[in-house]
């Protein structure tokens, strides 16, 4: 009794700062006024003015002011066997060195073109216009060992706008052959992803076509405020470690209209990266959408504000992932899937705080990425496995904040559960199958004390999803209350933190006071949560 009544007194001193900075804040910020989601919209900026319009494409026209550097006019011969590497490292420096250049791969034509940095920074903003096909050679013999891990890097570049429709095709039928996935007496050795873009930042990818990559189709590394859109990833189900879209280190990351179908993850996302969105994802085969993995050999990982909206994910290993290794640390925190289509999913919702890609078995350990915030809202379709939600939580940094909204997952022949391992969070609307393990389940196997007393750490304002706020149960207009109740009775209340950056869940031990449903609404509402790196559309829009 007395513990609640300290949280209770941290909560109304929380209310009364968010009242006192809300009467203080920015106005301006709310025109339009409901929240959330509409930050999220800011990264999808309307389709800019296209390079191609009514068929005419602008930046052939003398009018555009634009360079075209074509690489057949340094040597590339463009038949699929002659070595075009050396035409290419030509026309980049050329290219580069210019103002408003096009970097041009012409179409119908096949460039054979080893592992090679295209490297900034540029005289100015660049396109790369690959309308064509650049293949990799295909023996991983002849390929050098400097680059064993990378083909087709681009680095350091501001304002660049890779689009043209053409194909990046990996060759990697023997890199997979090779690797000890498929065969167990191959030494483990990495392989080059197809395409990075590295340290750059105003990056547009629209229209590319990414084909049987050695490893990684397409990574984004390091790299700020990027837009892909119109992308296609295809490899077979069975080639190993293919993952479509990787994400690492990076922020402001927008995803748009893809279609991915390959060996691993159609798109993951790991360490270092935050504001990352996906919308109008279409995935599989392959180990579906994936944050991590996070935490190998004990390294410590954060990802934050990450959302998918809108996917067809189908025959996957796997649907919505989370997945990180025993001895990691640091966090993932603020997550939202919605809108989803399962069909035929192996495990369709997953956390696995257990993950182990290893060829030795891993031991459990004390020390976990911690896992809180993440929400689940309108997911259905079909499960593979009876497991259709599973949450593997590490039994010493528990998964909190879990939240499931309007979940309809069936098994095809057979009866679907959930499984919780030290996983804490809350439902409401209808959640098949039911979830009450995230409210019941002990941590650590049986211990309710343990997990009553992990629920009240819980409550010490737990941080939920920046992203998390719209309209969880009856809220309509999510900024215009600090305190409100979600249709799960007495279970949670949900409220903006002094900063205005987080929502807090503050679960049934405490919320159990009734004045709280009495709060009062601050008026203006709560300053627009921020990010550090805020996204700058502006730099997307290099033209
Ligand atoms: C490309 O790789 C091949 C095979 O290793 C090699 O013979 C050739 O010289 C390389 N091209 C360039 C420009 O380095
Ligand atoms: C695996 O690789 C070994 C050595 O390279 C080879 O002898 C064996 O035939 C391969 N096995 C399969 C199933 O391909
Ligand atoms: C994670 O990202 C941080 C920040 O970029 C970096 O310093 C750190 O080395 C990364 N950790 C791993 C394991 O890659
Ligand atoms: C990770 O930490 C554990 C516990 O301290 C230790 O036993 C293990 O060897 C470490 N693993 C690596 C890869 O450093
Ligand atoms: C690790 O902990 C989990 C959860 O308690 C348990 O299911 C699993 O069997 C443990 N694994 C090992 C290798 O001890």
């Amino acid at each position: 009794m007395k513990r609640w009544a300290m949280y209770f007194v941290l909560l109304l001193l929380v209310i009364s700062k968010i009242r006192a900075e809300s009467y203080s804040s920015n106005v301006e910020a709310w025109k339009g006024g409901e929240g959330i989601e509409e930050i999220g919209e800011q990264l999808w900026v309307e389709e800019e003015e296209d390079e191609e319009i009514g068929g005419i494409e602008l930046w052939r026209t003398k009018e555009s002011g634009k360079n075209p550097v074509n690489v057949d006019s340094f040597g590339a011969v463009g038949d699929g066997i002659a070595d075009d590497t050396q035409a290419f490292i030509n026309a980049w420096a050329k290219a580069c060195s210019l103002e408003n250049a096009v970097f041009l791969i012409p179409e119908g034509r096949q460039y054979k073109v080893n592992a090679t940095k295209f490297k900034g920074p540029c005289q100015d903003k660049i396109t790369i216009q690959i309308e064509g096909t650049i293949i990799a050679p295909d023996d991983p013999k002849q390929w050098d060992p400097k680059s064993q891990r990378n083909w087709l890097t681009f680095n350091k570049l501001t304002g660049v706008r890779f689009q043209g429709g053409g194909v990046i095709d990996g060759s990697g039928s023997k890199w997979w052959a090779a690797s000890c996935k498929i065969n167990k007496t191959n030494p483990c050795k990495g392989a080059p992803t197809a395409l990075t873009i590295d340290q750059c930042s105003g990056v547009r990818v629209k229209h590319l076509n990414f084909q049987y990559s050695q490893q990684i189709h397409f990574a984004i590394a390091r790299s700020d405020s990027v837009r892909i859109s119109g992308v296609r990833v295809t490899a077979p189900e069975d080639s190993p470690n293919t993952d479509g879209i990787h994400i690492t280190e990076s922020t402001n990351v927008a995803i748009q209209n893809v279609h991915i179908g390959t060996g691993d993850d159609c798109i993951s996302i790991v360490n270092a990266s935050s504001n990352i969105k996906m919308k109008n994802i279409k995935c599989g085969p392959g180990h579906g959408i994936s944050i991590g993995s996070l935490g190998k050999d004990n390294s410590t990982a954060v990802v934050t504000a990450v959302v998918l909206d809108t996917a067809i994910i189908t025959g996957t290993t796997n649907g919505l992932r989370i997945k990180t290794w025993q001895g990691g640390s640091g966090y993932v925190r603020g997550v939202k899937f919605q809108n989803v289509k399962m069909i035929d999913v192996q495990n369709p919702i997953i956390i696995d705080q257990f993950y182990c890609d290893s060829s030795t078995p891993c031991k459990n350990q004390t020390s976990a990425v911690k896992i809180s915030g993440v929400i689940y809202k309108d997911i259905t379709g079909t499960s593979k496995s009876p497991e259709a939600m599973k949450f593997a939580c590490s039994d010493t940094v528990p998964c909190s904040g879990i939240v499931l909204n309007n979940i309809n997952l069936e098994r095809e022949d057979g009866i679907a559960q959930t499984y919780c391992n030290c996983a804490m969070g809350i439902d409401f609307g209808v959640v098949k199958p039911p979830a009450d393990c995230l409210k019941n389940t002990a941590c650590g196997g049986g211990d309710k004390e343990k997990y009553q007393s992990a629920l009240v750490q819980h409550g010490k304002l737990q941080e939920l999803a920046v992203l998390a706020g719209d309209e969880i149960g009856t809220r309509k207009k999510p900024m215009k209350t600090s305190g409100f109740r979600i249709s799960n009775a007495e279970a949670t209340f949900l409220l903006w933190s002094d900063s205005g950056q987080s929502l807090h869940l503050i679960p049934s031990a405490m919320s159990a006071a009734p004045q709280l449903m009495l709060l009062p609404s601050p008026n203006p509402p709560p300053p627009l949560p921020s990010y550090k790196n805020s996204c700058s559309v502006n730099k997307l829009k290099p033209d």
